[in-house]
């Protein structure tokens, strides 16, 4: 059982868990199996999974196109460390998904991907500082945990290099004001890196022009702009969120649903920038499992897949999410909730202010008491959000009406405990 489970596990492991955001009171259900929208405990509780990786699994869980390709793959081998032609195949995909990318290197995980992006940046305009904004996540290492999102925000940074931080200067989202009055200030910015949909501050959209603008500043400044797409990367679009809001960046990065939730990330770029990668540039990326077929596979499969399906599935995801958040909203006015939720294309978060949500710091002062009660009053009614209400809520292929219809219901149960100790 579970909490069994989780007694051996915080002898030996710490706190119990491999990353912060999995641990919450009392202690995580541990997952038995995965199928299409639902994770099987191991009590044998069924789940509607709206957490998916925390949106890697833009297909669903175990999907079969993409496991029995991986399966396939395994007979054959899973790591040789001198190229393949699958990783040739991939990073042709998607430079055919992604317009005005030009060279793709395959990387493991998001935060080797944000890591390597900014030293090719630092590298191409020969300047050190770089711009990072208030709520967005990048990973886990010095310079981007500078007042980051997800559950690395209550954190606190011991170990962290202070001299290697001072290099990262922040702005908050949605604010180009802010933008113009620091780039007056400081000319020695190498980039700006930014998750183009603020996906770990719950979920924050950007304005209308907010992306463009940010374009024309930085070129305008010989700033690189890097677009984290590690969250957003085929979950708005094929291209991410640079195609469907219409802004290039210099460089993007993605991770997640790259490969169903395979470990696999990539950085995509302009030539002249990706160029600059060892052996033959100056900027060293190396890694022994980067572009391992096993992952590789996993990509070719998942991107393929996602292509072949893309008329019916993104207005799929839009329709559901519509029809979701649309039950949720109603049920929160019913029970006159102070709220606002945020949503695009299958992604949304609740909140519980009245407050519009267009930043880091209006996230902050939502009640996130009210949120946690909501997260345990769901997780009851068979329904699995994030545990944080800094993560976002996701939806895959797999999700269908049925799972929609239960999860509105269970919300309604839900919020009627939560009024309970919200009065
Ligand atoms: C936008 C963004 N960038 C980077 C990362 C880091 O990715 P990883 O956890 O694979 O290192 C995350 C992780 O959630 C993310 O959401």
């Amino acid at each position: 059982m579970s909490s069994s489970l989780f007694d051996r596990a915080k002898e030996i492991i710490p706190s119990g868990v491999n990353s912060p955001v999995r641990f919450y009171e009392p202690y995580p259900f541990f997952a038995l199996y995965g199928k299409g929208s639902k994770i099987i405990t191991i009590e044998h509780d069924t789940l509607i999974d709206y957490c998916l990786g925390y949106g890697a699994v833009i297909l669903g869980h175990a999907y079969l196109d993409v496991i029995s390709a991986v399966k396939a793959q395994l007979d054959k081998g899973n790591i040789f460390c001198v190229p393949t032609e699958s990783e040739l195949k991939l990073a042709e995909l998607l430079i055919e998904m992604i317009p005005n990318m030009e060279m793709v290197r395959l990387m493991n995980t998001g935060s080797e991907a944000t890591m390597h992006s900014i030293r090719l940046a630092r590298a191409f305009t020969k300047k050190k500082k770089i711009v990072k904004v208030d709520g967005c996540y990048h990973g886990a290492y010095d310079y981007v945990l500078v007042n980051p999102g997800s559950s690395a925000s209550s954190s606190s940074y011991d170990g962290n290099l202070e001299e290697s931080m001072k290099q990262t200067l922040l702005l908050p989202y949605n604010d180009i004001a802010s933008v113009e009055e620091l780039v007056k200030r400081d000319n020695d910015i190498a980039c700006i890196i930014i998750e183009p949909v603020l996906a770990n501050m719950g979920l924050v959209i950007p304005e209308e022009d907010y992306l463009n603008k940010l374009r024309r500043i930085s070129e305008r400044e010989e700033i690189l702009l890097i677009f984290d797409e590690v969250v957003t990367g085929f979950r708005l679009s094929l291209g991410g969120a640079s195609e469907y809001f219409g802004v290039v960046p210099d460089l993007m990065t993605l991770a997640k649903s790259i490969a169903n939730g395979f470990p696999l990330s990539a950085i995509v770029g302009k030539k002249k920038i990706m160029e600059l990668f060892s052996p033959k540039g100056s900027v060293f990326q190396g890694s022994t499992y980067a572009g391992n077929p096993i992952s590789v596979t996993a990509g070719v499969a998942t991107i393929e897949k996602l292509r072949d399906v893309k008329s019916e599935l993104y207005p799929k995801l839009s329709r559901i999410s519509d029809t979701l958040t649309g039950g949720i909203i109603d049920h929160m006015k019913d029970l006159k909730f102070k709220s606002s939720i945020n949503k695009i294309s299958s992604m949304f978060q609740l909140y519980f202010t009245d407050e519009q949500i267009k930043n880091a710091s209006a996230v902050k002062k939502s009640n996130q008491i009210l949120y946690k009660k909501l997260f345990n009053e769901l997780l009851k009614s068979g329904i699995f959000i994030p545990p944080s209400q800094y993560e976002t809520c996701f939806i895959s292929y797999s999700h269908d009406d049925e799972d929609i219809d239960k999860t509105i219901e269970a919300f309604a149960i839900a919020f009627r405990k939560v009024k309970d100790i919200e009065n």
